[in-house]
């Protein structure tokens, strides 16, 4: 089999990575005049037949979500750039936005023909400072040069990218909350249907994609879909729906490693593999105890799922509910899983938008039960109540608008079904240690 070869991440160790000069030293824009000539459905079919699928976290197949919008619509029609990337342990959006910005502009102006829009919002993680200042000055260059606003390169084609800072909240990268947040509101996400491509950014039709899904996308244009799909997984011939996981994908390794990073490889590696050859094994002479294959809504491996390929179709094989992000985060045998579930739940219900009720309620009472545990007031049956409280909200079981629900359930029920044996002998031993702790006082 070829080496590998790194192309979202080529350029970032470069002096200057960011610069249009430097960009188009390493090739960059050399075929943009081309690509902006050919038929927007030429392009369309290209990223289709390469089988990207969206890095974002839901997996969807890109060109198969560019060919939703109404045809021949008299516009305008909308892309939304996804730079939320709030998901915890997630930083590829990031590295890509401050080391190699114009690979991601290229990739929208690719998009933005391809679908017919004009008009392009990138919709940027507030906290991401750098990323903002690198940006601005990437889109300027790209101004001045000629490669945005009118007339791009004598092609006849208008393209305005809006850089838009976000609003500080994980349910900003929903999709429709983020179209929301975009047009002045509370990112309260919308109920579906109308999808974004028939109803989406000012009621027009609007795609909304990932950062490092457009990096793909410059890709693939240049590289051909012959060479994507030479990267990865091929879908699994027992499995008609699976369409198969290829290109190059930035897993981000984070937790109890010697060396947290973010690297590029073929989508399909596998968490040992990651921690043991690029994340430097796990920190203190530890053994891991679990993983988080793409986020922390996405659930838990346990040790001996280790070995999963990590594709789209992987970690949903062990009860996870997707690879996610592809956002590992290591937690390593000392680490009570009560503390890590309680952090998650957190997160979550201090997340929740609080629209719909399962999720801000279930959210609130499952972090108020696994404080109750921490605080040594636990009883076994509370794990069964956490369970039913999990297995009640979500898309999945259809009670809520948005996933934001199941990825808050996802990492209860994993980690009851995989570690009952710790929070049983968690709950056991703390409620012991506070009833004698208890007697004592009242004895003086
Ligand atoms: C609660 C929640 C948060 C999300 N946050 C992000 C995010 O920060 N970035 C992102 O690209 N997608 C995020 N998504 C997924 C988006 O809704 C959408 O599927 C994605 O941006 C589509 O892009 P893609 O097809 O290129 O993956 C989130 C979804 C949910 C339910
Ligand atoms: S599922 Fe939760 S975050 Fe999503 S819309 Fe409902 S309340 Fe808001």
């Amino acid at each position: 089999m070829a080496k590998f070869e790194p192309v979202l991440f080529a350029r970032i160790n470069k002096p200057d990575s960011t610069s249009l000069k430097t960009y188009m030293a390493d090739g960059g824009y050399a075929r943009i005049k081309e690509i902006l000539s050919m038929a927007p459905v030429d392009v369309i079919n290209v990223v289709k037949d390469s089988g990207l699928r969206g890095r974002g976290g839901a997996g969807f197949p890109c060109g198969l979500k560019w060919t939703f919008l109404p045809k021949d619509h008299p516009g305008p029609i909308y892309l939304c750039i996804n730079a939320d990337e709030s998901e915890p342990g997630t930083f590829n959006n990031r590295i890509l936005m401050e080391k190699d910005p114009h690979q991601l502009i290229e990739g929208i102006m690719i998009a933005c023909h391809a679908i017919k829009s004009n008009n392009a919002y990138l919709y940027l993680r507030y906290e991401y400072g750098h990323s903002y200042r690198t940006l601005d000055a990437a889109i300027k260059e790209c101004y001045a040069a000629g490669l945005l606003g009118k007339n791009i390169k004598g092609t006849g084609f208008n393209l305005d990218i809006v850089l838009h800072r976000g609003a500080g909240a994980y349910i900003c990268g929903e999709e429709t909350g983020l179209i929301e947040s975009l047009e002045g509101k509370r990112a309260w996400p919308r109920i579906k249907p109308p999808f974004p491509a028939i109803e989406g950014l000012f009621r027009k039709p609007t795609i909304v994609n990932n950062v490092e899904t457009l990096c793909c996308v410059t890709h693939i244009l240049y590289r051909g879909k012959e060479w994507f799909q030479s990267i990865g997984v091929p879908p699994d011939p027992n499995n008609p729906r699976d369409p198969g996981s290829y290109g190059p994908k930035l897993y981000c390794v984070s937790g109890h490693v010697n060396k947290p990073c973010c690297v590029e490889l073929p989508l399909g590696v596998t968490a040992r593999e990651l921690i043991e050859e690029h994340a430097g094994g796990v920190w203190k002479g530890r053994k891991a105890k679990a993983v988080v294959p793409g986020g922390i809504s996405m659930g838990f491996l346990s040790d001996k799922e280790f070995d999963t390929k990590l594709d789209f179709a992987g970690p949903g094989k062990v009860g996870c509910l997707g690879l996610g992000t592809a956002a590992v985060v290591v937690i390593d045998d000392q680490t009570s899983m009560v503390d890590v579930l309680f952090n998650c739940c957190r997160f979550m219900s201090h997340e929740s938008c609080g629209q719909c009720t399962p999720c801000r309620e279930g959210t609130a009472w499952m972090t108020k039960i696994l404080t109750r545990i921490r605080a040594g007031q636990g009883r076994l049956e509370d794990l069964d109540l956490l369970m039913e409280v999990a297995g009640s909200m979500g898309i999945i079981p259809g009670t809520t608008i948005c996933g934001l629900s199941d990825g808050a359930a996802w990492p209860v029920k994993n980690a009851i079904s995989k570690f009952r044996g710790d929070f049983e002998e968690y709950i056991n031993s703390k409620r012991a240690t506070v009833t004698s702790a208890q007697k004592l006082m009242e004895a003086h």
